[in-house]
């Protein structure tokens, strides 16, 4: 099971670090204080610094991994699959950049190192985190698959537009924010767990296994999976954040319940937590039960999820 989570992700970060739309000429960092005219065709420092620094940094890999073992489920070419993989990452980490500002969760402390406007300043935050917005459809787009099989890598581009859009991601963390202070209730925490976190879950598991031309029956039990893996994971990290090691996780413990947010064990208590989110699992575990044996690695990757401390 490990060997292979880090066959994957030994792949991904490899893509990551030889991005060409983030390779250039000096490498130095010019600041546009002293005045250089940056390069055409090249993404100004202090920019591409600030994309480099926390997309680099040690995160799990998990998405990444979901895609690449999604479609493994029914090819074995999965090295075809990753720059959709990168792209997922680079969504999320654009995510986790806007997540910390000041404006939105002010958190100073992600992936172990201080956080992205902590190092780069606001400005050049917001902008590093929309740059890997759109990098990750640039490189989704310029990837060999979209020539070779055009129909079924729209198809996992669009998923992964929608998850990460308006109705999905972003509509989550739209009420994670506003509702911050206000009186849990059960129904507005699972909309805000399956949005902020699931869907961007949910959406690697069926762009992999879109890009693999998987059956509508397969897609179904791949969107089950996801959505309950990814309601796990979020019960999973605000339990963490009650009672996990900041050391280990690489960010602060505690920001919850300072910013009054509306958590699971907000709502539940954590031991209720606890057994929600073995439930979630035991759901993700079914799901896949349509894929056979094939299914075992991605049924174990959820089991974990349950013990993880990071
Ligand atoms: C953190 O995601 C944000 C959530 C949606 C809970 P991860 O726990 O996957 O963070 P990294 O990528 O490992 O840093
Ligand atoms: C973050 O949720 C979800 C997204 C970034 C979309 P959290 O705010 O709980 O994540 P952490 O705890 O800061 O990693
Ligand atoms: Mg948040
Ligand atoms: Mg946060
Ligand atoms: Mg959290």
């Amino acid at each position: 099971m490990l060997e292979r989570y880090a066959v994957y992700r030994q792949a991904v970060d490899e893509v990551l670090t030889n991005l060409s739309l983030l390779q250039s000429g000096s490498g130095e960092l010019v600041t546009c204080a002293s005045g250089t005219t940056p390069l055409e065709g090249e993404v100004p420092e202090p920019l591409k610094s600030a994309m480099v620094y926390s997309l680099l940094l040690p995160g799990k890999r998990i998405r990444p991994v979901l895609l690449l073992a999604s479609y493994a489920l029914l090819r074995e070419d999965w090295q075809e699959a990753l720059p959709f993989a990168a792209a997922v990452e680079m969504i999320h980490t654009y995510s986790l950049i806007h997540d910390d500002l000041p404006a939105m969760d002010d958190d100073d402390y992600r992936r172990g190192k201080p956080a992205n406007h902590r190092v780069f300043g606001e400005n050049i935050a917001i902008l590093a985190g929309d740059g890997l917005l759109n990098m990750a459809y640039e490189t989704m787009l310029s990837a060999p698959v979209c020539v070779k099989k055009p129909v079924q890598a729209l198809a996992a581009i669009k998923v992964i537009a929608e998850k990460a859009g308006v109705r999905g991601m972003i509509a989550g963390q739209t009420l994670d924010v506003k509702l911050e202070g206000s009186m849990p209730q059960g129904e507005l925490v699972a909309y805000i767990h399956r949005h902020k976190t699931a869907d961007l879950i949910t959406a690697p598991v069926l762009a992999g296994l879109l890009l693999a031309d998987a059956r509508d029956q397969q897609l179904r039990c791949g969107q089950r999976y996801g959505e309950s893996l990814g309601l796990a994971f979020q019960m999973v990290d605000d339990l963490l954040d009650l009672t996990g090691d900041a050391q280990a996780m690489g960010k602060h413990t505690g920001m919850d319940a300072v910013r009054g947010k509306m958590t699971w064990p907000a709502v539940v208590g954590i031991e209720q937590t606890r057994r929600d989110a073995e439930l979630a699992v035991r759901d993700a575990v079914e799901a896949l039960e349509c894929f056979g044996s094939s299914g075992e690695f991605l049924q174990v990757l959820a089991q974990e999820t349950l013990v993880r401390v990071k």
